[in-house]
């Protein structure tokens, strides 16, 4: 019987980065409990600064990655502006193939420097439950730590209940002064109807 060389080298190769990343994470729990706080990541992902040029490939994966039903997504919840004045900021991720595997867009406040904040982050279904997001999280910690920041800041939505349980895996304590269905948020937070989770965490 011929044997599908290709497919047993994709094969291969997805248990052997899923063995990489899980032992990384693993690497990075033990370096936590002690007096170290960085998580290298040693796989296939590759890591770099968001151009311009990336504003639509991921504008496209929002929808996709955050389980929004085609045509009621709403837009705008990244503005190209992102991908011109924040990008020295934020990482974007690519597999070998170049394909978008995560991102984080993120930035020191303007107008409170001593906090950063970080405003989407986004990894590819296939990819989730291995660090990623973790070790994006770990990544902009210590350029924001480098920068001066002693806080780090996000918000999420009230029904992304997947989202609240990784912020506060990370860390962060979870604010609001209503409970929304069972979650603590902030009514109208982001204008009318938009309620918001909020989060905060030292660094
Ligand atoms: C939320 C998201 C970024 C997490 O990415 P991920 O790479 O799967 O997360 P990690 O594997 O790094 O998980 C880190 C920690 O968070 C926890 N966590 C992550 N997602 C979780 C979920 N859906 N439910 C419960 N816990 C979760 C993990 O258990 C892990 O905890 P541990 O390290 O103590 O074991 C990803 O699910 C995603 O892209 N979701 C859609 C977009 C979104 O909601 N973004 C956030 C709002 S902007």
């Amino acid at each position: 019987m011929p044997v599908d060389l290709a497919h047993l080298r994709v094969e291969w190769r997805d248990q052997w980065d899923a063995a990489i990343i899980s032992t990384e994470r693993e690497l990075g729990r033990w370096m936590r409990s002690g007096s170290a706080s960085t998580l290298t990541a040693v796989t296939s992902l590759h890591y770099r600064r968001p151009e311009e040029a990336d504003h639509l490939r991921v504008v496209d994966a929002i929808p996709v990655w955050w389980g929004m039903p085609t045509g009621v997504a709403p837009t705008g919840l990244l503005p190209r502006l992102f991908f011109q004045h924040f990008t020295n900021t934020s990482i974007l991720v690519e597999d070998d193939d170049g394909a978008l595997a995560a991102f984080l867009i993120g930035f020191r406040s303007a107008s409170r420097p001593d906090t950063a904040y970080v405003h989407f982050v986004g990894v590819a279904p296939d990819l989730r439950g291995r660090g990623v997001a973790r070790d994006l999280y770990e990544r902009f910690f210590t350029m924001m730590r480098e920068e001066g920041c002693t806080t780090v800041e996000a918000i999420t939505g009230p029904i992304n209940r997947g989202s609240q349980s990784f912020h506060r895996a990370l860390g962060f304590t979870q604010g609001g002064d209503t409970d929304l269905d069972g979650v603590l948020a902030y009514r109208d937070y982001d204008g009318r109807g938009e309620h918001r989770v909020t989060f905060n965490r030292q660094l």
